[in-house]
């Protein structure tokens, strides 16, 4: 899907930002367009805080002269904008595809709100096609897989379980310092018991799947931008 297509998406949800509002900052390629989007109506005026969900982010908003702050320093968000790697049609959520999901979760759940920005590539009947992210801790990494792959094993996973790692070969490490296992389940028939039974597990960190988090998507297709409630 084109980036025109994705800025398309953004640009609607930048709509909805007034002045005094704090928003969460999304981490991701279409979030990059909110971000720049939100970044040109605060140089014309736009009066808002931002709290970015990565590293990566974090960096973006500041060349681009949005103020930032901090879930230390703020209570509660007004809304979250945010990208996602899956949409069903309940607006449950995969998310994680850029190794993000832990701050990305973290900031959601503070917000009054959360919109998220697609393509139309990401709509799925059912969620599970791309493989669901689960941030681990590095200790016991070998007992944590275990414990991850018999939950899949449980929930009838039609692949494998991978440990994330770069372009080189090398684990992929988060902002917070932990690894990621990608597990790939084809289809996710019950994502509320998933979720519960992958929290469960000690080393699990935190996963990919947003459930009942998002209240509003902006879908960009060929044929314009779709709001999904
Ligand atoms: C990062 C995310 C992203 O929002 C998700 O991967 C979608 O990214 P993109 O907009 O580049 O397709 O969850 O952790």
């Amino acid at each position: 899907m084109s980036e025109a297509l994705k800025r398309e998406a953004a640009a609607r949800a930048v709509a909805e930002i007034a002045s005094g509002m704090k928003v969460g900052l999304g981490t991701g390629s279409t979030a990059r367009h909110f971000v720049e989007l939100l970044g040109e109506r605060v140089a014309q005026g736009l009066d808002v805080v931002g709290v970015p969900t990565s590293e990566a982010t974090a960096q973006q908003a500041r060349q681009c002269g949005i103020p930032l702050s901090d879930l230390d320093q703020l209570d509660r968000l007004d809304v979250t904008v945010d990208g996602a790697d899956e949409i069903d049609a309940h607006l449950n959520l995969i998310k994680g595809g850029g190794g993000a999901l832990l701050r990305e979760k973290i900031v959601a759940a503070s917000s009054d709100a959360m919109i998220v920005i697609a393509d139309s590539s990401k709509i799925v009947e059912t969620l599970g096609r791309f493989p669901l992210p689960v941030e681990v801790n590095r200790f016991g990494l070998g007992a944590t897989r275990r414990s991850v792959a018999m939950i899949m094993e449980r929930h009838k996973a039609q692949g494998e379980l991978k440990l994330r790692t770069t372009a080189d070969g090398i684990p992929f490490v988060t902002d917070g310092g932990h690894l990621i296992l990608d597990a790939f389940f084809g289809r996710i028939s019950q994502p509320e018991a998933l979720s519960r039974e992958l929290l469960d597990i000690p080393g699990v960190v935190q996963h990919g799947l947003f459930l009942k988090m998002c209240r509003k998507a902006y879908v960009a297709t060929p044929n314009g931008v779709e709001t999904l409630l």
